[in-house]
């Protein structure tokens, strides 16, 4: 057949009919560049038109009118998401704001991220443009031709690393302080939505954007929750605030499917999407599923996507050799589209996964689909089956865990600490997460401290949070790095990062610095390199045995004696009642030895004092390296003891009654019964041990209530097998705890101080009416966060005390406002226990929080100091028992000197127990060995408790 084609080409009226050709030929054309000329050629208005003579009859084919914009949008599927060619050669940045000036930040030492995260450049940056425009030595000449004037920062060899990057946060679609109308994190619509987007929930006005830029956090990605099995997309966020003050000018290269597909422009690469996925108990719970209804919601899902993607994939295979007969338009559904992207390797799925057998599911999934998966979050197995998450589809994907959060529900009970380090070492990309606002992402850094604590090498600790979730996130070639070229996102640190603590003095996004005013405390010197860590190798292969179940309790308590040697400090309890006193500190090397026998020093001093107690026979000795003895610590807030796994309440004592909520059966007294934490008491819960561990030897825990009325408080040792055992009770009933607010109750606060103020000034029925009425002895205890709930109790006790003519014990805790009376709680003795020890403003009760620096000089618990409050330390939940000894340094950290380490020690020990009745005499104290350092010290390690509560000393 003689076919010869004939090119005609005519401009377009307008008319959306489509042309009439009988056939059209095609030549392969590169690509992009042919198309967009084409694509152009289209959008000007004009047509094609293709005529041929046959042999014989005229047959006729109607070409689309949108013929080439269809193949345009064909080849597009082939390509793979990224930046356009071009975006390294920007000048300027799509976010650069008018009239940000230039800044030369000099003499910085910048870890840039560069060659494994091992590349640190001593030198200069120069930002402009919403970029970083220099790093090292930057000429005159280039700084001459800055258009603006120049805003220039001496860094003074400060450490300078890039914006802290979150893979994982809800900030805006759950904002602080938490209120009913905004939270907008998970639609209970169905198992499996791809077509939801959390950008629609993103509220502007979340506390948290301002806070978490002060701990060095610049971008974030906003997920759905994890209540469905597909919660839906995701969106990449820079934190600052922008002119438009929009959600939308928050997104950091949103992808191009944000708008409608026909505004968009095919002939681009197409930018990377995120999308949710869950597996295991949230989907499980949600909609009542098992984990088999589950995996069927995710296969039909994936198989209609599948489908829609087989009728594109033929209708482009036509389109493209220009077989237009019949072939109508392009197969999409609205709803469908984003998972047929996933199909497509278009998108970073991040699944939120825990356990082996969800993760064996999810990889079958991926097998039988065909997609790859960018990280699975939380993640808490990941590291028992390294060689599972090599069998993923495509690529082995990234592990987005917490430091030591874990065993708050079921399928968090294997996590361990050391899962970062054995992912890294199985070569398997770890990153650390904050699910803000599970975790405050102001403090994301700090995940990596403690990841690097358990062994994570420096390098991955800080990748962890910067390049490796950029990477994972597919913005690896704008922000994550400092390097020419890039986002000019990045934080000056006061300390080097990985420093316990480390808070920055100055946070850049788009070349905007975040901090107007900074208050910086200068940090020791020590602080400025990376600081040594403790070998764990031996709890690291531990881990792995046991499938993250390893044996907790001390591997030996000793009843003999104990010689521990090289002791570079002693700080013990005071024997004249409060506090904390150094009892040693060597000068130079003059190292002490302490003797330890049934459990009580019994001999201690430098060169020869206790030589006659070293050829005691079965003598054990400890070498503690120039480590420390320091006082044990003591845990408060929690369920410690009452609960082994939060999410299990078969794993614990169960809640007590709350008479302002339901009346309680008279055959346990009624409205009289005042319920004693004791008799619910376990022992050897794995946080417990955990705690133990790490130097916290006593637990106060009061009653688990939902509601007003708690119950008397017990104090016991986390390191007891069970009750019976010698000293597993330190103090039967420690205090009568109420609580006073909104948090899930009905009745007023009004209401509950009238129940308060009835409970202690009338006679009351029972044990209710005994304890109450003995608030001069036994301390009353009150969790209440806002300011005018403090201010209400502390004229309540006023009341009270004028009118028994007693003096009234109260503690506050809580008191995330108390700050702001800080004066009058001073004057009227009462002290606080701050919960959690670095505050968030999670509820409208919590909101006034005084954050600390760099945002205001005091932080709450020195203010709270400085006007004679004592003040402890608190925690939420149970798991960060064992990171009271950081909480402690940190609160002490951040005073710039204005809390001693004898003070910091004694905030989560001696004052704890005197705010909350403990009574324990000096000499029956516990005290902590450390080895290599003292207890606040990263270096440092815990290796045994003298404990005269229970005549042994305790070793690990
Ligand atoms: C950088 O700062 C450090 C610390 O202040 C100082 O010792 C050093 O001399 C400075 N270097 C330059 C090149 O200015
Ligand atoms: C979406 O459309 C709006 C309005 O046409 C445009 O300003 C914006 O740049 C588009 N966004 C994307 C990501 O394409
Ligand atoms: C705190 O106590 C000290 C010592 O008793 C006293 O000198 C100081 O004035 C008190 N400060 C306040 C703010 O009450």
């Amino acid at each position: 057949m003689d076919k010869k084609a004939v090119l005609d080409i005519e401009h377009d009226d307008g008319d959306t009919a489509e042309w009439l050709a009988r056939r059209r030929t095609r030549r392969h054309r590169p690509w992009p560049i042919v198309a967009l000329a084409l694509l152009t050629f289209f959008v000007l208005g004009t047509h094609i038109h293709l005529t041929h003579s046959g042999a014989g009859t005229q047959q006729s084919v109607r070409i689309p009118v949108n013929a080439e914009a269809i193949q345009t949008r064909c080849e597009n599927l082939k390509l793979q998401p990224g930046p356009p060619p071009t975006f390294n050669t920007r000048k300027s940045s799509d976010r650069f704001t008018l009239g940000t000036k230039p800044t030369l930040i000099k003499n910085a030492t910048i870890w840039t991220g560069r060659v494994n995260g091992l590349e640190i450049i001593k030198g200069d940056i120069l930002l402009d443009r919403g970029l970083i425009k220099g790093v090292g030595p930057i000429s005159a000449d280039v700084l001459h031709n800055l258009d603006e004037e120049l805003i220039t920062i001496d860094a003074k060899g400060a450490w300078v690393s890039p914006g802290i990057v979150d893979l994982h946060s809800h900030i805006g679609d759950d904002p602080a302080p938490e209120l009913s109308g905004a939270e907008d994190d998970n639609s209970l619509k169905g198992v499996a939505q791809p077509w939801l987007r959390a950008l629609d929930g993103l509220n502007t006005h979340d506390d948290s954007y301002h806070l978490s830029i002060s701990g060095g956090l610049t971008t974030s990605l906003i997920l759905p929750g994890s209540a469905n099995g597909i919660g839906g997309q995701g969106f990449v966020i820079k934190l600052r605030d922008t002119a438009e003050r929009t959600p939308t000018s928050k997104l950091l290269e949103p992808p191009f499917t944000l708008n409608r597909s026909d505004a968009m422009d095919w002939s681009l690469p197409p930018r990377w999407r995120q999308m949710k996925h869950a597996c295991g108990e949230n989907p499980r719970r949600m909609y009542k599923n098992t984990r088999m209804d589950n995996m069927w919601a995710f296969r039909e899902v994936y198989d209609k996507a599948r489908k829609i993607k087989e009728e594109q994939d033929v209708y482009c295979e036509k389109a493209l050799r220009d077989d237009w007969a019949g072939l109508g338009a392009f197969p999409d559904d609205l709803q469908w589209e984003a998972l047929v992207d996933v199909l497509r390797g278009r998108v970073k799925v991040q699944i939120h996964c825990y356990e082996a057998v969800d993760l064996d599911d999810i990889i079958r999934l991926t097998n039988e689909f065909k997609f790859p998966v960018a990280a699975f979050h939380h993640a808490h197995e990941t590291y028992l089956v390294p060689d599972l998450l090599k069998k993923a589809y495509g690529q082995v994907p990234a592990s987005a865990l917490f430091a030591t959060n874990a065993r708050y529900k079921r399928e968090a009970y294997r996590g361990s600490e050391f899962a970062q380090k054995i992912l890294a070492d199985n070569g398997i990309q770890v990153v650390m997460k904050s699910d803000h606002p599970v975790q405050n992402s102001r403090y994301l850094l700090y995940e990596a401290q403690q990841a690097h604590y358990y062994g994570l090498p420096d390098n991955l600790a800080l990748a962890a949070v910067t390049t490796t979730p950029a990477q994972i996130m597919g913005m690896d070639h704008r922000i994550g790095y400092i390097k020419e070229g890039y986002d000019a996102d990045l934080v000056i640190w006061d300390s080097h990062p990985l420093a316990l603590g480390a808070t920055p003095k100055q946070v850049f996004i788009d070349g905007i610095a975040q901090l107007t005013s900074p208050h910086t405390v200068q940090k020791p010197e020590s602080f400025q390199k990376v600081p040594e860590t403790p070998d764990f190798s031996s709890e690291v292969a531990d881990a792995i045995k046991y499938e993250g179940l390893p044996p907790l309790a001390p591997g030996k308590s000793v009843e003999g004696t104990v010689v521990f040697t090289n002791v570079r400090s002693v700080t013990v309890r005071s024997e004249e009642g409060e506090g904390v006193v150094s009892a040693f500190d060597a000068q130079r090397d003059e190292l002490a030895t302490i003797v330890a026998q049934s459990g009580k020093i019994t001999c201690s001093g430098i060169k020869n004092a206790c030589a006659s107690f070293l050829g005691t026979p079965d003598a054990e000795f400890v070498n503690l390296k120039g480590g420390a003895i320091s006082p044990g610590l003591v845990s408060f807030g929690s369920p410690m003891g009452l609960l082994e796994i939060q999410g299990e309440i078969s794993t614990g004592d169960g809640y007590v009654y709350d008479p302002l909520a339901k009346s309680v059966p008279n055959i346990v007294d009624g409205d009289a019964t005042l319920i004693r934490a004791v008799d619910g008491l376990q022992f050897a819960t794995r946080d417990a041990y955990l705690g133990y561990r790490a130097g916290v030897t006593v637990g106060i825990t009061a009653p688990m209530s939902g509601g007003f009325l708690s119950g008397l408080s017990t104090a016991f040792g986390l390191g007891s097998a069970h009750k019976l055992q010698k000293g597993a009770l330190v103090q039967d009933i420690a205090a009568v705890h109420v609580s006073v607010g909104h948090m899930g109750r009905t009745p007023s606060v009004s209401t509950q101080i009238a129940t308060l103020r009835r409970l202690l000034l009338e006679v009351g029925e029972g044990e209710v009416g005994s304890r109450f009425k003995d608030v001069a002895d036994l301390t009353l205890v009150v969790e209440a966060q806002s300011a005018d709930i403090i201010s209400t109790l502390l004229q309540l006790k006023k009341e009270v005390e004028g009118n028994t003519g007693t003096v009234m014990k109260l503690t506050i805790t809580g008191a995330s406002e108390a700050h702001l009376i800080a004066k009058d709680l001073g004057d009227a003795n009462v002290g606080v226990v701050v919960v959690p020890s670095r505050p968030f403003p999670y509820s409208w009760e919590h909101r006034r929080i005084l954050p600390g620096p760099p945002l205001t000089r005091d932080s709450a618990i020195s203010l709270l100091l400085a006007h004679n409050v004592t003040v402890g330390i608190g925690i939420e939940e149970a798991w960060s028992a064992r990171n009271t000894r950081f909480d402690a340094a940190w609160a002490a950290l951040e005073a710039a000197g204005d809390i001693t380490k004898t003070q910091a020690l004694a905030l989560a020990s001696s004052n704890l127990e005197k705010l909350l009745g403990l009574e324990v005499a000096a000499e029956q104290a516990d005290l902590v060995a450390t080895e290599a350092g003292d207890m606040f010290d990263l270096r440092s390690k815990i290796v045994g408790v003298i404990s005269p509560r229970k005549n042994v000393v305790d070793l690990f």
